[in-house]
């Protein structure tokens, strides 16, 4: 299923990133929550670490700063706006476990985001990714064929330097590329420099968990018909990312609607970049909706790992969280009990809750999706727990996209 074998097998070892040694993660915790594998970074032509931030425009980033706080549990840490002389746009900084996003907003009405939230409505714009060596990144970007959109430069402020450069990937998305250690030195600030440090006013409820979620597992890109196997290509060719599972024609066809879906991942598989498009189908491909909504390819889930998703979900529902149902016929199908076997909780706790499960050769996982988080049918989240698989949830793709099509037809756009 996947070609990473001689990967798990070399006598390496792998850091923790600085976000991940600030929540308190450790390499065991990793490996399960995430399939992190180790791997040779010296052969690698464009290595990178982990995911440094995910940056969302939104129409509205201070009310969706407070939203991410208070339903989804995460932690303000940082700020850049007006008061310290950006007058573009706001910026929050949010964290939870080892994930960073940044939520964006525009102030200014000349601001270059509200065309861009005009076209695609609340979204991801970067998927900032921290290599250890941008220029030799960009070096290798550039000899592949990809287009740049920044090139590398140091930037300062009090807390330090970071060097940066960007790739432009899929539609309007781009991947800045982040050096946080420069010559010796590893930046201080709280993000990134212009950002200064900023905490919540807002007070979390008593026994309320400390966080919800403690890693990003993948991010899932949609892009147009034909173009799914471009961008695989792309990401071998330009990033050296290697190719995991695959899923075409009837693992995830419903009766209307069908896609095709490709995995790839860096060496060490902490970034893992589903890529979908559409496929042939009597009706409309959840991947068309998306495509029109959006306006164009961009990221379609994230996917956030925890280690108590029962907790987790819990939690959620209580913050009026909706998630997608699943029929309760999908928990009484013995067929499925048989292939999912023994998990850590009984299925009926599951089904309580509509969470999915799914078994292959390595382990298990269970997952969940919430309904589009924003206005647009487009971006949303997926919960997910690891146990040895490093799968995607194949088996519930079936499952899944009866659920997603239930919603498609209530919009109207089946
Ligand atoms: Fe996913």
């Amino acid at each position: 299923m996947t070609d990473t074998t001689t990967a798990t097998t070399q006598d390496t070892h792998i850091d923790l990133t600085e976000q991940e040694r600030a929540a308190d993660l450790n390499i065991q915790e990793l490996k399960r929550l995430v399939g992190l594998v180790e791997y040779d970074e010296s052969k690698d032509p464009f290595p990178v670490t982990g995911w440094d931030a995910i940056v969302f425009v939104v129409g509205n980033a201070t009310q969706a700063a407070q939203y991410y706080q208070n339903v989804w549990g995460m932690e303000l840490v940082g700020y850049s706006g007006p008061e310290n002389g950006n007058r573009d746009h706001k910026a929050f900084v949010l964290k939870s476990g080892s994930i960073r996003f940044v939520l964006k907003g525009a102030v200014n009405p000349d601001s270059p985001l509200i065309a861009h939230h005009g076209k695609h409505g609340d979204g991801v714009v970067d998927i900032s990714l921290e290599v250890p060596d941008v220029d030799k990144c960009i070096a290798q970007a550039k000899a592949a064929g990809a287009r740049v959109v920044q090139e590398p430069e140091t930037v300062s402020d009090e807390f330090g330097s970071v060097r940066i450069g960007a790739i432009a990937t899929y539609g309007e998305t781009r991947h800045t590329l982040v050096q946080r250690t420069v010559d010796g030195q590893t930046y201080a600030g709280p993000y990134l420099p212009g950002y200064v440090e900023r905490t919540s006013t807002y007070v979390k409820r008593d026994g309320a968990p400390k966080r919800l979620f403690q890693a990003l597992d993948h991010i899932v890109g949609n892009v147009e018909l034909g173009k799914m196997d471009e961008w695989v290509t792309f990401y071998n060719r330009v990033m050296g990312f290697v190719n995991m599972a695959e899923f075409i024609g009837d693992d995830i066809a419903t009766d209307y609607s069908a896609l095709m879906s490709k995995v790839v991942a860096n060496g060490n598989h902490r970034v893992k970049f589903p890529l979908n498009e559409p496929a042939i189908a009597k009706k409309k491909s959840q991947i068309d909706e998306y495509l029109e909504f959006y306006n164009g390819p961009g990221a379609q889930h994230l996917a956030l790992a925890t280690n108590d998703i029962l907790r987790t979900v819990d939690e959620l529902r209580k913050e009026g969280v909706e998630f997608l149902d699943t029929p309760d016929a999908y928990y009484d199908d013995p067929e499925m009990r048989e292939r999912i076997g023994e998990v850590r909780v009984p299925i009926e706790e599951l089904k309580k809750r509509k969470i999915l499960v799914d078994r292959d050769e390595d382990g298990y996982l269970l997952q969940i999706f919430t309904k589009p988080l924003g206005d647009r049918p487009t971006v949303f989240f997926e919960i997910i727990e690891r146990h040895g698989s490093l799968g995607f949830g194949k088996g519930n793709f079936k499952a899944l996209f009866e659920s997603i099509e239930r919603e498609q037809d209530k919009r109207g756009n089946l």
